[in-house]
């Protein structure tokens, strides 16, 4: 195990009717507020009526930014900063997913930056502070509710991009596990796809030891294989949602990577296809990890990737190879059984754009990812196989 520092300022309220607390929460922090969400969804459940009923009851005013697209964009950041400034807000609300999460998370950073908070992104600017953000989570996925990250998409660049900043952990997130009920099948596998995606970033580590961190991430894999079948055939089981929801957001929160190196070369692969089409960020993981996986089988990855094959899928074996192998392909049909895309090509990628693709994500670091370690020409590779 390695030397590591870890801290969480994020209040988490977990569970049925949190909700109603929310003005209360969001009172410690001011009473002017910008409220962040996306495409509807929380019209159409109800979920905006009782936010705005709460803040009402606490005296709190607020401005809205709605339409936050999936893949949020840099355009989205730019209308809250503004509304942020028009309006002296003191705290942005997000209600929503990982997309509405990081487009407030910019927002509340951009709001202390004179220049254009893209400049983040490509390290003209970094982030030295930012307004408090709360959230209120409707799918279990990103982690963003507790974690200090961000990806925002620019359109006219075609890139997508994350960041990582203190000051952007939220102050609190509401997690009602009801609230994700009405989160339709394929999301809730791409949800999965993603929670389990982040465990493989941290738990395929090159940094021997922190036999903790492993058992901890292999809980969290075994939990997302249990429950997200049962969620996807009875989206109202309390259980199921619950579980995938916690899971969630301690996968991605920090404790997984303590003490270890990290990879996240299927994740940058990812963002570039995501930045490209439009992909749903989880859909596109699941069909890359099998790839990736198959792809950096050998003599010496094969002991871990047995390991998660044996301690996961349960299978039996003294040959490594064979035995991650086998890992592998449950991997790819567990995917295939929560309905979700199998290759590229099923997502409208273009096979004439696999090698632009290689060349923007190892643009501008090679080897990518710590336990994969890919050229360029490894992720083309992956890119074909996928296709
Ligand atoms: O826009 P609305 O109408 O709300 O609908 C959303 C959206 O269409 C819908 N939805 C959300 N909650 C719902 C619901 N529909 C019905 N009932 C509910 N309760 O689901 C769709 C997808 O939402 P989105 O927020 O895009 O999904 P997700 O949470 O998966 O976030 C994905 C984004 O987060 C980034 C991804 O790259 C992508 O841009 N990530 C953020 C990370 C972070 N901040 O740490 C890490 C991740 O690796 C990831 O890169
Ligand atoms: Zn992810």
């Amino acid at each position: 195990m390695l030397n590591f520092n870890f801290q969480l300022p994020t209040r988490i309220l977990f569970g049925r009717d949190r909700i109603s607390e929310l003005g209360k929460e969001v009172r410690k922090y001011g009473n002017r507020v910008l409220l962040v969400y996306g495409g509807g969804s929380i019209k159409k459940t109800g979920l905006y009526d009782r936010v705005i009923e709460s803040l009402n009851s606490n005296g709190i005013s607020y401005v809205e930014l709605s339409g936050v697209q999936p893949n949020p964009r840099i355009t989205s950041v730019r209308e809250g900063v503004k509304l942020c400034r028009d309006n002296q807000v003191e705290l942005v609300l997000a209600v929503g997913g990982g997309s509405v999460i990081d487009c407030a998370k910019i927002i509340a950073a951009g709001v202390n930056y004179e220049g254009d908070p893209w400049d983040f992104f490509i390290h003209n600017a970094r982030i030295t502070g930012a307004l408090p953000i709360g959230t209120v989570l409707t799918l279990a996925a990103t982690g963003s509710e507790m974690n200090a990250n961000a990806v925002i998409s620019n359109e006219d660049t075609g890139q997508k991009l994350d960041i990582s900043s203190r000051h952007l952990y939220p102050r609190f997130s509401i997690l009602d596990p009801t609230l994700t009920f009405t989160v339709p099948p394929l999301q809730t596998a791409a949800g999965t796809a993603d929670i389990m995606s982040h465990v493989f970033e941290q738990y395929f580590s090159p940094t021997p030891g922190g036999f903790i961190v492993d058992r901890m991430a292999e809980a969290m894999l075994k939990t997302c294989i249990h429950y997200a079948p049962i969620a996807i055939a009875e989206p109202n089981d309390y259980e199921a949602r619950a579980n995938l929801m916690w899971t969630g957001t301690v996968a991605l929160n920090g404790l997984l990577s303590t003490g270890r190196e990290t990879d996240w070369g299927v994740h940058e692969i990812e963002h570039v296809i995501s930045a490209l089409y439009d992909v749903t960020h989880g859909v596109g993981l699941a069909i890359l990890t099998p790839h990736w996986m198959r792809h950096i089988l050998s003599a010496r990855t094969a002991p871990k990737l047995a390991d998660y094959a044996r301690r996961v899928w349960d299978i039996v074996g003294d040959d490594d190879m064979v035995v991650a192998s086998l890992g592998i392909e449950k991997t790819a049909a567990f995917f295939r059984s929560l309905g979700l895309a199998a290759n590229l090509r099923e997502v409208g990628v273009e096979e004439s754009r696999l090698e632009e693709m290689a060349d923007q994500v190892t643009a501008n670091r090679q080897p990518l990812g710590a336990f994969g370690q890919l050229n360029r020409s490894d992720v083309l590779a992956i890119l074909r196989a996928a296709y």
